[in-house]
């Protein structure tokens, strides 16, 4: 699935806060957007600060191909992704894209299970959408009922269900805390997006019932091409660069 990759100065055409740290940002090129597929990260430099040397990746949240857009979900960690939500409309942002492998299409017989946790919510909706499987469920975890986003937009193309670790919205606890992950068994193939511990505790629960699990890992990165190896994880292949040879990889390559 991976192609050419493309360096491209976008034209920032709408900033909008979810949520106090979480930003919606649409990007707009001059040329034809490349084909581009679920799972697929951007790589976006940081202008205007002496203290953030490196591009930041980040999930590809929508993508539109007539208005030559493309959507991304920034949540504020630190310095980089701060000065990302300063950007206003008009600025430009320089992307490395499409990186990465995406995840692998269901078949129209497939009956799946998206769950996403944390900044990991964003590739999911783009999946849900290209999915082509009209019953998607999808579980969205996340610490508080603050900290998820607006949800109108997934609720297009899935059946949606929350899980916070404090019980303000929907199931208390992490999303395999939740009924409908209890049912994995029911599902033909999980796809998952969100933090380490996250990652390993879906597929932990994917093994023991035998289903097709595909995880997105966010291994820090530097410099997005695969030559420093600071991404790398260990898996059955190997040592992999999670930039080149992921973001998403079979639960079944790995060593967990
Ligand atoms: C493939 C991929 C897709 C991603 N998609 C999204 C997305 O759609 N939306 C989004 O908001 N974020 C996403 N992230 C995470 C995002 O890249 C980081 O939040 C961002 O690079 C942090 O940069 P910063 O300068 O703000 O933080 P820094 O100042 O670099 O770091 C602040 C703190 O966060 C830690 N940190 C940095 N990066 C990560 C990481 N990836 N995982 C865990 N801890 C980290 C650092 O160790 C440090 O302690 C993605 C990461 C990857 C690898
Ligand atoms: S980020 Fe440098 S090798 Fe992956």
């Amino acid at each position: 699935m991976m192609g050419k990759k493309f360096v491209d100065n976008f034209r920032i055409i709408e900033t909008n806060a979810l949520n106090s740290t979480t930003f919606l940002i649409i990007i707009q090129s001059e040329k034809k957007l490349p084909d581009i597929h679920p799972g697929q990260f951007v790589n976006v430099e940081v202008k205007n600060t002496n203290d953030v040397f490196l591009r930041r990746p980040f999930s590809i949240f929508e993508v539109d191909y007539p208005n030559k857009t493309i959507s991304l979900i920034i949540k504020i960690l630190g310095k980089g992704s701060k000065k990302l939500t300063e950007i206003r409309q008009g600025d430009t942002l320089n992307v490395v894209y499409p990186l990465g492998s995406g995840f692998t299409y269901p078949e129209a017989s497939d009956s799946i299970l998206l769950v996403g946790g944390g900044s990991g919510v964003a590739p999911m909706l783009f999946l849900a959408k290209q999915s082509g499987i009209k019953n998607v469920d999808i579980i969205l975890g996340a610490k508080t009922a603050h900290d998820h986003i607006n949800v109108d937009k997934y609720s297009k193309y899935a059946n949606l269900h929350f899980t916070t670790e404090d019980g303000s919205l929907g199931e208390k606890g992490y999303v395999t805390n939740h009924p409908v992950f209890q049912q994995l068994g029911n599902y033909t193939k999980v796809y998952a997006c969100g933090p380490h511990a996250m990652m390993k505790a879906i597929a932990m629960e994917a093994r023991k019932v035998g289903v097709f699990c595909e995880v997105s890992l966010e291994n820090i990165m530097a410099c997005g091409f695969g030559v420093c190896l600071c991404c790398v994880e260990p898996t059955k292949k190997g040592n992999l660069c999670v930039c080149t040879e992921g973001p998403v990889f079979n639960l079944n390559d790995l060593t967990w």
